[in-house]
């Protein structure tokens, strides 16, 4: 029987013990499939008195993850502590100065440091592996380092985070406002221990970066992705779309447009009947255009400790086979720099605000839009409950503009005196 593959493991929270179970339950069938035994050697967390759901009695223990990557019988050493930098950064570094192949749930470790880890990884014959670390248990990045890698990506567009995708559906479900729903999901323990990464985008945001690098050649910039969470998207917008025949979604999209490298995760409209429309609860979807291929669609579980653990196993076992691809897709010294693009593509939007319920109202507003070069295509006005009976609420959808020109005419809109509040502007994205 060939040599054990062993296993280092930082972190025994919610995915390392997620890992543990699988490598125990499936002892077997692993070895089987990868042609020799995997095993844990080691294990690392912060507290060894936690009572965790697995039996870890045959693992050597280290309290420090960066003495833990450097031991002698660890070969691969798997981070799923979280983090974008202290020991998840640190051990990863010492791993692969030791030696080591790296697999990694830590989409913020790459999102950050990416490019650096992988130019470290190559020049040391190590690989890093980070199927785990976007959409979870949906096997994204071998679909596009393997399955698409002769197309040329033209767009890569999903939903990446579930507990968004969670708080919007139920708000549309059960007609609740955001504040409500966030505190059920809090409740419910699915928002990280920093809301924010969830609800503003940011967690999302890191999975975009790292697709986007892999599809386009490019150096991760997690920094170039434009950002906006969904704490503005409120239940009066949720149920317009609906009625208008779309749901709001926070959309990550990426693509290489004539401007440069545009990559945003924002909250979008998108058809009710399409598929990423349809999505519901925590689910995660993947929409990956290659110029051969079309449209792929990867629908799945995008958090949680068995799907998670699924994709690190996955890595794992690639390994195991003698599997070694760049970490990028290409090596890391052929990524180009990205040029951002400095504006999103031209789309329609959805454009909403109150106003003052008197002649010419809709006039001066609608100059405004002429004004700023935007023409609309739909308006309608809507007797909302609980607006102040002589305001009314009215609705554009445009023709497709150029975000440029909706901020520009948002900012002209209060010099009508006819606006009341702020106008809300919500992308319409064609999917
Ligand atoms: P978690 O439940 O909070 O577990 C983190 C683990 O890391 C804990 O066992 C903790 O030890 C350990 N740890 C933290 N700091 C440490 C340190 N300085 N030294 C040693 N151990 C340390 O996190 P998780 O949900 O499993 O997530 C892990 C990673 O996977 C993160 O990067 C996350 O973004 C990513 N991920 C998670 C999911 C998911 O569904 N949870 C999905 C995709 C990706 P103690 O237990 O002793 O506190
Ligand atoms: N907070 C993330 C989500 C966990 O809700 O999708 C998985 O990355």
């Amino acid at each position: 029987m060939p040599a054990p593959l062993r296993l280092g493991l930082a972190g025994l929270g919610t995915v390392g013990v997620g890992v543990v179970q699988i490598v125990q339950r499936h002892a077997d069938l692993i070895a089987a499939r990868a042609g020799r035994p995997v095993v844990i050697t080691a294990v690392s967390a912060r507290d060894r008195s936690k009572n965790r759901d697995a039996d870890l009695s045959g693992y050597a223990w280290e309290t420090d993850p960066v003495a833990l990557a450097r031991r002698d019988d660890v070969d691969v050493f798997i981070e799923v502590m979280g983090g974008h930098d202290g020991p998840a950064k640190a051990s990863t570094e010492a791993a692969l100065a030791a030696g080591k192949d790296v697999v990694t749930a830590n989409k913020a470790l790459l999102a950050h440091h990416g490019h650096a880890l992988a130019l470290a990884a190559e020049s040391a014959g190590r690989v890093i592996r980070f199927e785990a670390a976007v959409a979870g248990g949906i096997p994204v990045i071998k679909a596009l380092t393997e399955g698409l890698a002769a197309n040329r990506i033209k767009r890569v567009m999903g939903v990446m985070n579930g507990t968004c995708n969670y708080i919007l559906t139920r708000m549309q479900n059960a007609g609740l406002p955001y504040e409500t729903v966030f505190e059920e999901a809090r409740q419910l323990g699915y928002l990280e221990a920093d809301p924010n990464l969830d609800v503003g985008g940011i967690d999302a945001g890191h999975k975009l970066s790292l697709l986007s690098a892999i599809a386009f050649g490019t150096q991760v910039s997690f920094d170039h992705v434009e950002l906006e969470g969904i704490g503005n998207v409120s239940i009066d917008d949720i149920n317009h779309a609906a009625e208008m025949g779309y749901r709001i979604k926070l959309l990550g999209v990426a693509q290489e447009t004539g401007r440069g490298l545009e990559q945003r995760m924002t909250p979008c409209l998108v058809p009710a009947d399409s598929p990423l429309g349809q999505l519901q609860g925590g689910t995660n979807m993947v929409v990956l255009e290659g110029d051969a291929v079309g449209q792929i669609v990867l629908r799945g579980a995008g958090a949680g400790s068995g799907p998670t653990a699924s994709a690190v196993m996955a890595d794992v076992l690639d390994i195991a086979r003698g599997i070694r691809l760049p970490v990028f897709g290409q090596p890391a010294a052929t990524l180009r720099a990205p040029v951002p693009a400095k504006s999103a593509t031209p789309a329609p939007y959805y454009l909403r605000m109150a106003l003052l319920d008197k002649p010419g109202a809709l006039a001066k507003i609608a100059t405004c839009l002429g004004e700023a070069g935007i023409s609309i295509d739909q308006m309608r006005q809507i007797n909302q409950p609980g607006e102040a009976d002589d305001n009314a609420v009215v609705i554009f959808v445009t023709h497709k503009a150029a975000p440029a020109d909706i901020a520009h005419a948002q900012s002209q809109f209060p010099a009508t005196g006819v606006l009341v509040g702020q106008a809300v502007a919500i992308r319409i994205e064609a999917v």
